[in-house]
């Protein structure tokens, strides 16, 4: 097997304050493999972003890693110094944040964006830069003519395409996308998902995909981790969990969104009072298939996984 691109051992976050302390991951473990799409599931605060951040060593105080390393290609991230980092983001591992099609400079045209984050890493000449930005809007199929216009000139789902692309610009190992459909509509969700898909053929890179959105999760992913309030409940290949979750809360989260394709189904999802504790490290149950045992509650019965 091949070496993998991202291998993270044991994380644990806590964001600490002078009241209580909050774990945003607890001893988490993945390995992402050269050119694959793994995602990163789970519902709201259940520490995506937390993991996401780590990786990137975005985290800012009250953050802090307790405990756990990061390794790219083998290489430790935690003890990277501030120079070893600067190179290492974008030319390796660029990430796409929650909400990014707002994260362009509302003031600066868009070919002038792509040509900075270029130049400022790689440098060359403005025609070299200019010339692989037209290359990388028509790969997320955008006019290159746009690259004349400011943000606000264009369609939220075309400002996500060009964020996409610009991340994609100095060709990274590692594509980190933090919800990148989340503020847009379906059919723009499924074009977007797609030009993912066709970069990533064309480009190669591995992805870390990060939704709440389990249908388009499935879709995407080769090998899919859910998390449940800051730890890793399941692991498994997409298929394996498309077919035979193992997890109540797996189950659950696959039950609470309608599948792309195929007939209709009721939908249950997972009731209100249902909560999941003492949740245990992963163990193996079949093929590359690991989930880990936990004490499953609805309301007062105390009923037991
Ligand atoms: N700056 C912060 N200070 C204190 N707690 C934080 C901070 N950022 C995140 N947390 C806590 O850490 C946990 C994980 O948050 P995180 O943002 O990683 O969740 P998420 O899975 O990305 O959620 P979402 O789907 O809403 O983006 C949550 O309980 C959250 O309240
Ligand atoms: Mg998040």
């Amino acid at each position: 097997m091949s070496v993998p691109v991202l291998e993270i051992q044991d994380l644990t976050v806590e964001y600490v304050s002078d009241e209580r302390a909050v774990t945003g991951a607890d001893r988490v473990s993945f390995t992402i493999h050269p050119g694959e799409i793994f995602g990163l599931a789970g519902e709201s605060g259940c520490g995506k972003s937390t993991i996401a951040n780590s990786i990137m060593r975005l985290l800012k105080a009250p953050a802090q890693i307790t405990n756990g390393k990061i390794l790219f290609d083998g290489a430790d991230v935690l003890s990277m110094n501030d120079s070893s980092l600067r190179s290492w983001r974008w030319n390796q591992v660029a990430m796409v944040f929650q909400s990014a099609m707002n994260s362009l400079n509302p003031v600066t045209r868009i070919g002038e964006q792509f040509i900075d984050v270029i130049r400022t890493h790689r440098g060359g000449s403005r025609a070299s830069a200019l010339q692989r930005a037209r290359e990388l809007l028509q790969m997320v199929h955008i006019d290159p003519t746009r690259l004349k216009s400011y943000p606000h000139q264009l369609s939220g789902g075309q400002r996500q395409r060009v964020v996409i692309a610009m991340a994609c610009a100095l060709n990274p190992r590692l594509l980190i996308l933090d919800e990148p459909t989340t503020a847009l509509d379906v059919v723009v969700q499924q074009e977007i998902l797609e030009q993912i898909r066709e970069l990533q053929q064309e480009l190669g890179f591995a992805i870390l995909f990060i939704t709440h959105d389990m249908s388009l999760m499935l879709e995407l992913s080769d090998h899919i981790g859910i998390m449940y309030g800051g730890r890793m409940v399941e692991l498994a290949p997409a298929d394996t969990l498309r077919h035979g979750p193992r997890h109540a809360y797996t189950q659950a989260l696959l039950n609470a969104f309608p599948p792309l394709h195929g007939p209709r189904v009721k939908l249950t999802g997972l009731s209100e009072d249902t909560t999941f504790t003492d949740i245990q490290d992963l163990e193996l149950v079949g093929d590359n298939h690991w989930v880990a045992p936990a004490r499953k509650t609805t309301s007062a019965l105390g009923e037991s996984l």
